[in-house]
């Protein structure tokens, strides 16, 4: 049976884990993949949210679960995959959402910003990633990872975001090393760069004024947090099963401009 046959786009009976899905893009992805039938377990350091979030998903007639992870802190990770595998079974989807984006000058960098950005955006997804295709492989199932970088890596730049561009950076070179030493597990590993989203995060984040050509208008207008989860749903979706170490940008056609 071909992925086709059993259902393209069909995520019923799989579980699909979202860090960071208690706000903002990753409240788009989670909507996105639980109106494709999957079990969505929201995970978010703030545990008050990712419960609210599983449950206006529950509220809209998906399934969902929840659990507190500080993707940035090892001993977090470990427990709390542990409980999603213990509770839902091995996801099949691993969404690397979870981030911050504050914004520092480099002539005003701090090593305590640089370490700061780069525990949840590079850590974070290393650590996540490690804990859960350990599970995917264990279990022999094949698996779908997604990171979720940013379109600042193809030019989208503002000017304070030096340690943020090179966080998402880090998440190609992730995804290249581990896409090759999981492809004989048929776990594939792709990453997507949203442009800019107004999401709480990105309307909060601190720092110089976003000066530079990341302001420019998108020729297809500014992406919303379901724009992302789309081409998520996509990738992990059976009918990506020969898509691995991609990169796909999301963002109203900024590269054209
Ligand atoms: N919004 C944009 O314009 C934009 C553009 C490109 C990329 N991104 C990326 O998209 C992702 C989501 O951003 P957003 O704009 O929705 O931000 P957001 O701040 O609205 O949401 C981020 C979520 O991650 C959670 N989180 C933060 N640190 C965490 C940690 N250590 N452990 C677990 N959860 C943690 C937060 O609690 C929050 O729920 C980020 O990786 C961001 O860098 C955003």
């Amino acid at each position: 049976m071909t992925a086709h046959q059993s259902g393209g786009f069909d995520l019923t009976k799989r579980v699909v884990l979202v860090t960071g899905g208690a706000s903002g893009i990753g409240t788009g992805i989670a909507a996105m993949l639980a109106e494709a039938g999957a079990m969505v377990v929201i995970a978010d350091i703030d545990a008050g949210r990712a419960e609210a979030a599983a449950a206006a998903l529950v509220a809209g007639g998906g399934k969902a679960g929840h659990v507190q992870i500080d993707v940035a802190d090892e001993a977090s990770v470990v427990r709390g995959c542990a409980a999603v595998v213990a509770a839902h079974g091995v996801p099949w989807g691993l969404v690397n959402n979870a981030g911050v984006q504050d914004r520092q000058l480099l002539l005003d960098g701090t090593v305590a910003e640089w370490d700061r950005v780069i525990a949840v955006n590079s850590r974070g997804p290393f650590l996540m990633s490690r804990e859960i295709a350990r599970a995917m492989v264990a279990a022999g199932q094949g698996g779908r990872i997604v990171h979720i970088a940013s379109a600042a890596l193809i030019g989208a730049l503002t000017q304070g975001h030096a340690i943020y561009a090179s966080s998402k950076a880090a998440l190609l070179g992730l995804a290249r090393a581990s896409a090759l030493e999981l492809v004989e597990h048929q776990i594939t590993v792709n990453t997507v760069l949203p442009g800019g989203v107004a999401t709480p995060g990105a309307i909060a984040a601190k720092g110089p004024e976003p000066l530079g050509p990341g302001r420019r208008s998108p020729p297809l207008g500014m992406c919303d947090a379901r724009d992302i989860g789309a081409a998520v749903l996509f990738l992990v979706s059976p009918a990506a099963r020969k898509i691995t170490n991609e990169v796909i940008a999301v963002d109203g056609g900024w590269s054209v401009c």
